[in-house]
């Protein structure tokens, strides 16, 4: 099959590099010339595992290709697949659809024969309706079918999540359209992913409920690590003890510093946002958004207990800035609120990411960005790990302790065990890991 993918960003490149690895011809278009310029010659704008090496083979194979020119790649298309942001808008929080709307506007003028026109961004119950609109109004002639496949891959593990999903989710479409979405995806429904095929606004729907469900789950146990820290209780126990409960299950059950990222915030907003505008209250998703955003800053106030309350001119090193491991990207990190909080109680903040320090330096001022963890240690009063990279679950904490200016460790991972740090005369402050009452 031949596949425009429009939008060569985290989804629309990963994506578009799968579908070529499946055998299809993909075209990438994007609108921003320097992202292909690099991508044509071979570098990769965003750092996700086995990307460089998956676009690599498929172009040198022939079968991934890169260009400016949208209309050309849809003409030639049987699918078109829609993949651009929808980020938060400004002042309102409603899913900003004008990339989308946009994108839909020049495919309508370029569609050739028959085309399915696929919907991969997260998009609002209804925006397919508006998309098919959109396309007939421009091109009252054009034989065309708007579906909605929403994409649940994660960043830092995007390639195998899209190889290896629990499931395809596919809305609407005619038996014709949907013949399409069974050709692309037949080398996964073999290996055994079921395709759910759905009603076009189920689908649409199905993406938000899925990713607000996560968030809740996420924020539901970093309120029991609040308590269980009161009491005397440790929630990694606690998160054991319910998530061996098969109807419960273990993931997602990570007390932390609060979600961030491109898609939980922006997300769970957008689908308050259509609550409201269809008069239904989703009050539990109401209280996730706002215990979540008050945590960030909570997460400073406890660096600050840590250190007896008082941060004024002292230095403190965090570990992660990326909104976790495996990934570069900054979008909504957890790190951002965290160090503002930090600076305003007055604190000195040198970091260190393994991948995102670029993309880090827009969000931050007056930090010294560091080498490595424990040149970012210096004088360090304390250690902050935010985001658990793979390199910071070893760290030599003789190394650590000789360089910083006291020995105390933040783990808001918990990725360490309070003796394993504590024998290094370090003091240790977890998530959620109340002390023995
Ligand atoms: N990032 C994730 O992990 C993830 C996972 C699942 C779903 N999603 C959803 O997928 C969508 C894309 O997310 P992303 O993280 O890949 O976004 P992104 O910002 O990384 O990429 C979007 C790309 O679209 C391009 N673009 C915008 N308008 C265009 C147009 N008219 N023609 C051509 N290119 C255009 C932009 O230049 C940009 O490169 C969003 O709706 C997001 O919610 C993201």
């Amino acid at each position: 099959m031949r596949i425009a993918m429009i939008g060569t960003g985290y989804v629309g490149l990963v994506s578009g590099a799968c579908f070529a690895d499946f055998g299809h011809e993909v075209i990438c278009v994007d609108k921003d010339a320097s992202k292909i310029a690099s991508l044509a010659k071979g570098e990769i704008p965003i750092f996700e595992p086995g990307l460089v090496e998956l676009v690599a083979a498929n172009e040198k194979a022939g079968r991934l290709k890169f260009t400016t020119e949208l209309p050309a790649a849809v003409a030639a298309a049987d699918a078109v697949f829609i993949a651009v942001g929808t980020p938060s808008r400004r002042g309102d929080g409603h899913a900003d659809l004008s990339y989308v709307f946009e994108a839909a506007r020049e495919i309508a003028g370029a569609l050739e024969g028959f085309s399915v026109v696929i919907t991969k961004s997260t998009v609002p119950v209804g925006t397919g309706d508006e998309v098919e609109r959109i396309i007939k109004e421009a091109r009252p002639d054009a034989d065309f079918a708007v579906l909605s496949n929403p994409e649940f891959l994660r960043e830092g593990a995007a390639i195998l999540d899209f190889k290896h999903p629990d499931r395809i989710v596919v809305g609407g479409g005619d038996a014709r359209a949907q013949e399409v979405m069974r050709d692309l995806y037949r080398p996964l429904y073999l290996n055994r992913s079921p395709i759910l095929f759905t009603e076009r606004r189920a689908a649409e729907l199905i993406k938000y409920a899925a990713n607000a469900f996560l968030a809740t789950k996420i924020t539901f146990i970093n309120e029991i690590a609040d308590l269980a820290e009161k009491v005397g209780a440790d929630v990694q126990d606690i998160a054991r003890g319910i998530g061996l409960d098969n109807r419960i299950g273990s993931k997602f059950l990570h007390a932390g510093p609060g979600f961030g990222g491109s898609c939980f915030p922006k997300d769970t907003v957008a689908l308050l946002k259509t609550g409201q505008d269809n008069d239904s209250a989703l009050r539990v998703v109401e209280a996730v958004v706002a215990v979540n955003d008050a945590r960030k800053r909570a997460m400073a106030r406890k660096v600050s207990a840590a250190l007896g309350g008082e941060l004024r001119g002292k230095t403190v090193a965090v570990l992660g800035l990326a909104f976790k491991p495996n990934t570069d990207d900054m979008r909504e990190a957890p790190s951002i609120p965290l160090i503002t909080a930090l600076q305003d109680m007055g604190a000195i903040v040198r970091a260190y990411d393994p991948e995102s320090m670029d993309q880090a330096k827009a969000h931050f001022r007056d930090v010294a960005f560091c080498g490595d963890a424990y040149t970012c240690a210096e004088g360090a009063s304390a250690l902050v790990i935010v985001t658990e990279w793979e390199q910071f679950r070893a760290l030599d904490f003789e190394r650590l302790g000789k360089v910083m200016e006291r020995r105390v460790l933040i783990d808001l991972r918990n990725i360490y065990r309070p003796d394993e740090v504590t024998r290094h005369g370090f003091s240790y402050e977890g998530v959620g890991q109340g002390k023995k009452i």
